[in-house]
C-alpha cells in the first residue's frame, strides 16, 4: 500500500508525472526518492529537450574579431521629446516613470544600449516620489536636469542637481524626490542586460541594505570560516587548495552609494585652455580596487574641453574591447568611429565606441563636455579588457600585462 506523498515528495512526483505526459523519447525512470516499494520501476519518457546536445567545437586556429553593433547617435530632440512624452503621463504609485533607450540591434532578453548596459531616462516631476526596488544590478547615474532633486541608495541619503553623478550599488533600494519646481531627470546605467542574458536578474521590495562587515559571529562560524580554514600550497607556482569557507565567507568589501557633486569635481577639470588642469579625471570608487571602475561594471570619466581651443578629430584613432557611450552636455564636437563621421552637441547621445571599434573624437571652439561610460572594470575582472591604443601598436590585456604608459587621455601624451 502506498502511503500518502508528503511535501516536496508529492511536488517531486507531480514534476515526473508532467515530464512523463510530455514525453517523446521513451526512457527507463526509477524515482529512488519513494522508494521501489512506494513507485515500481517505471518506463517515464524523458524530453528531448532537456538532454545535451554535442555539436563541433569552434575552430580554434580561426582568427576572431568582436562583433560590435554598429555605433548609435541619440539626438538631444530623440530625448527630449521622450522626456515629454512621459512627463505627461501619471506617475503609478510604487512604479517609475522610466524609458529604455534601446540599440536597434538588440535583442531580448536583455534589451539594451550596447550588449551589456542598459541606459533608461527617468522623470520626477515637481512634488513627486518614487521608490525603486533593490535588485542585483549596479548603477551609474546621472542628472541631465534638476536642481532640487533628492535620493536615497541604501542608507546613503544626497541631493541631486544637474551633472552630479552617483552610483547604486548592488541590492539596495532607491528613493527619489523632486522637491524643486522644475522636472528631475536622470539617465541610470545598469547591468541588467547581461544579468538578463545569464538568466540571473534578482529583484524584491525589501528595503535592507546588504551589510559591509559581519556582525558577532557563533561559536560555529567563529570555527569554521575564512579566517581558520585550510589553506595549502601545491607546487610552487602558486596554486593553493583551500577550504569551502573561502567560497562562501567571502572578504566584504564596502560599496556604498558615493556622489560626485559636479560643484565639487568641476574645479579639478580644465575650464581654459593651457590652464595645466586635466581634461578627462576618472570617477573612482575605492570598492573597486584596482579595476578602476565606478561601479563594479563600469567606470565613468568626465571630459572637460575648453573652449578656445579646436580639437580637430586625430586622424588614427584607438580601439578597446570595452563599450564606450558618451553623453555630450555641454558644447559640440565630432567622432569618427570605424571611419564613419558623427557630428554632435550638448545634449546628444552616442554609443561612440562599439566594442573594438576603431573611434577619436573632437571638440569644436565651443568646446565640450562629456560624460563617457565604458564596462572597463568588468572587463577586467574576467580577463577580457584588450586595448590598442595607436593602431599599429600592441594589443594590451589590460590588468594582466603593464599596460599603456605615458598617456594621460586618449592619444595626449603625459606631461
Ligand atoms: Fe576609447
Amino acid at each position: 500500500m502506498h502511503r500518502p506523498l508528503r511535501g516536496a515528495e508529492k511536488w517531486n512526483f507531480h514534476r515526473a508525472w508532467d515530464r512523463a505526459s510530455h514525453c517523446q523519447a521513451i526512457a527507463l525512470f526509477h524515482c529512488r526518492r519513494f522508494g521501489k516499494e512506494d513507485v515500481p520501476m517505471t518506463n517515464i519518457a524523458v524530453d528531448q529537450n532537456k538532454r545535451a546536445r554535442f555539436v563541433p567545437a569552434p575552430d580554434n586556429r580561426q582568427i576572431l574579431e568582436p562583433d560590435a553593433w554598429a555605433p548609435l547617435l541619440v539626438t538631444k530632440a530623440e530625448i527630449d521629446a521622450e522626456i515629454e512624452r512621459m512627463s505627461s503621463m501619471p506617475l503609478e504609485p510604487g512604479t517609475a516613470r522610466a524609458s529604455l533607450i534601446v540599440h536597434p540591434q538588440s535583442t531580448s532578453p536583455g534589451f539594451g544600449l550596447a550588449p551589456g548596459m542598459a541606459l533608461s531616462v527617468n522623470v520626477l516631476n515637481p512634488g513627486e516620489e518614487t521608490i525603486i526596488n533593490r535588485d542585483n544590478a549596479n548603477r551609474v547615474e546621472f542628472c541631465i536636469r534638476g536642481d532640487g532633486g533628492f535620493a536615497r541608495i541604501g542608507d546613503r541619503a544626497f541631493g541631486v542637481t544637474q551633472f552630479d553623478v552617483w552610483t547604486v550599488p548592488s541590492m539596495m533600494q532607491r528613493y527619489y524626490r523632486n522637491a524643486s519646481n522644475t522636472p528631475l531627470v536622470w539617465f541610470s546605467y545598469s547591468n541588467v542586460p547581461l544579468l538578463d542574458k545569464l538568466g540571473i536578474h534578482y529583484s524584491d521590495e525589501s528595503g535592507i541594505a546588504p551589510a559591509a562587515i559581519l556582525a558577532e559571529r557563533t561559536l560555529i562560524e567563529k570555527t569554521y570560516n575564512r579566517d581558520n580554514a585550510p589553506d595549502i600550497a601545491i607546487g610552487a607556482d602558486g596554486a593553493r587548495i583551500r577550504g569551502y569557507e573561502y567560497l562562501v565567507d567571502i572578504e566584504a568589501v564596502k560599496n556604498g552609494a558615493l556622489h560626485w557633486a559636479w560643484q565639487d569635481v568641476t574645479p579639478y577639470l580644465s575650464h581654459a585652455p593651457n590652464d595645466g588642469k586635466r581634461t578627462i579625471m576618472l570617477l573612482y570608487n575605492p570598492a573597486t580596487e584596482r579595476r578602476n571602475g565606478t561601479t563594479h561594471s563600469f567606470f565613468a570619466t568626465l571630459t572637460s574641453w575648453p573652449a578656445g581651443e579646436k580639437r580637430p578629430v586625430p586622424p588614427s584613432g584607438h580601439r578597446h574591447s570595452s563599450f564606450a557611450c558618451n553623453y555630450h552636455f555641454l558644447g559640440r564636437g565630432s567622432s569618427i568611429v570605424d571611419g564613419e563621421r558623427f557630428e554632435w552637441q550638448a545634449g546628444d547621445l552616442m554609443l561612440s565606441a562599439p566594442n573594438w571599434s576603431e573611434h577619436a573624437h573632437g571638440s569644436s571652439l565651443e568646446g565640450a563636455s562629456v560624460l563617457t561610460i565604458q564596462d572597463h572594470p568588468f572587463q577586467i575582472g574576467v580577463e577580457a579588457l584588450i586595448w590598442q591604443e595607436k593602431m599599429d601598436g600592441p594589443i594590451l590585456t589590460l590588468g594582466s600585462e603593464p599596460g599603456q604608459a605615458g598617456y594621460v587621455g586618449p592619444r595626449l601624451a603625459g606631461d
